[in-house]
């Protein structure tokens, strides 16, 4: 990559490689925008940042995963402060600039090469890996407090890029841990982390579907969530989020809502209170409780978020006809992308064959399919071997 940086930029002694990584989300699906819990891990699947200072007063951003006609961008450091929205891969780092000049970290002339292992839209949090990759790029070593460096990269996918999103995809690229999967609260937005049983695995299988539908139906999804708060404070005043809600008190006024905003909001409550037990059940090695939870999961999102779709049910059903497989679900926001299965570690290799046959046969398509390893947080990358090649 160092090389690739020189023969585009030419060489530069002060070159550094930021990581950021893609995530999984185990459990707590449509709950972090709610103020509740989430269970990701962060992947060895990454996006990395070369980035040295530039000398003419210019940023410029080239991706080796575009076409040469759209691989490289610059612009006048002076001019960021009012671009608008371009709909382009770019809104993700100058939405990341605007939102460090707006806390006053100016951004210097530099030159910046991303290459990047994230398969883009399948749910797997290629958008987060690039803003997070691109904020310590940007910083290239100025310091920042962890939780702020994600809440910084949300408000620019908020803000600039203009999608809604909760906090999960930024925290799990930053606060990700080898071994171990991630509990965020999104209130507080403390965490803890929750070793992954060494009997299991988890393994993502990509339906190929782009969630094309995804940002309408994302935005829906909030905007019932936020109806579903207004009418539950008719009768509980203190609720704030659904996170504050009970299955009880959702029951007392689900009358008060459209039924279809009920569901929403019975995914929601059901959901964190899955993820508290998915934790609980994995302290004890329970492992059949897990994937039964994660199976629930599913169906919530299936039929009450109805953020589903026949791929990814479909392979969530052969999943669990495979053997070994302890539970399936679909994991991201949903309409495409991946799931994520957990099964035993002997079973994998038959999981992989088994799950690609059956999806081939039914839709024609050759599934990709990725080992869900936890893996670091974001950082720079001490030891260049670790790159993965231009592919
Ligand atoms: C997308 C968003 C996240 C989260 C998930 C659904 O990945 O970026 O904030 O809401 O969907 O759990």
């Amino acid at each position: 990559m160092i090389e690739a940086f020189a023969g585009l930029y030419g060489p530069s002694p002060d070159v550094r490689v930021f990581r950021a990584p893609g995530r999984v989300n185990l459990i707590g699906e449509h709950t972090d925008y709610n103020l509740g819990f989430v269970l990701p891990v962060a992947l060895e699947l990454a996006t990395y940042i070369a980035v040295a200072p530039g000398s003419d007063g210019k940023l410029r951003i080239c991706s080796e995963h575009r076409h040469e006609s759209d691989a490289m961008r610059e612009w006048d450091l002076a001019g960021i402060g009012s671009l608008q929205r371009a709909g382009h891969w770019t809104d993700y780092p100058i939405g990341v600039a605007r939102e460090l000049m707006a806390i006053g970290f100016a951004i210097h002339p530099a030159n910046l090469l991303i290459r990047g292992t994230v398969p883009e839209g399948a749910g797997l949090s290629s958008s987060a890996a690039l803003e997070v990759a691109s904020a310590l790029a940007f910083l290239n070593g100025r310091g920042m407090a962890p939780v702020d460096l994600a809440r910084l990269c949300q408000r620019a996918e908020r803000n600039f890029v203009g999608m809604p999103c909760g906090i999960m995809d930024q925290y799990i690229s930053i606060f990700g841990r080898e071994r171990c999967a991630v509990e965020i609260d999104c209130r507080s937005l403390g965490h803890r982390l929750v070793p992954i049983p060494d009997t299991v695995a988890f393994v993502a299988v990509n339906s190929m579907v782009k969630h094309a539908l995804a940002g309408s139906a994302y935005q829906e999804r909030v905007a019932e969530c936020a109806a579903a708060v207004t009418a539950l404070q008719s009768r509980f005043p203190l609720v704030l989020s659904l996170r504050d809600v009970s299955s009880e008190q959702l029951a007392e006024v689900s009358n008060l809502m459209p039924e279809t905003v009920a569901r929403r909001a019975r995914h929601v409550v059901t959901e964190n209170a899955r993820v508290n037990r998915f934790v609980d059940a994995s302290s004890r090695g329970e492992l059949e409780i897990m994937g039964r939870l994660m199976v629930e999961s599913h169906r919530s999102l299936q039929h009450d978020y109805e953020v589903s779709c026949a791929e990814l049910d479909f392979l969530v059903d052969a999943a669990l006809g495979i053997e070994g497989v302890l539970g399936s679900r679909m994991t991201g926001g949903g309409f495409g992308g991946c799931t994520v299965t957990m099964l035993r570690h002997e079973a994998a290799g038959g999981f992989r064959d088994r799950i690609a046959t059956a999806y081939e046969r039914q839709f024609k398509v050759t599934p990709k399919i990725y080992s869900c390893t936890p893996s670091a947080g974001a950082g720079e990358v001490q030891d260049i071997e670790t790159i993965p090649a231009a592919n």
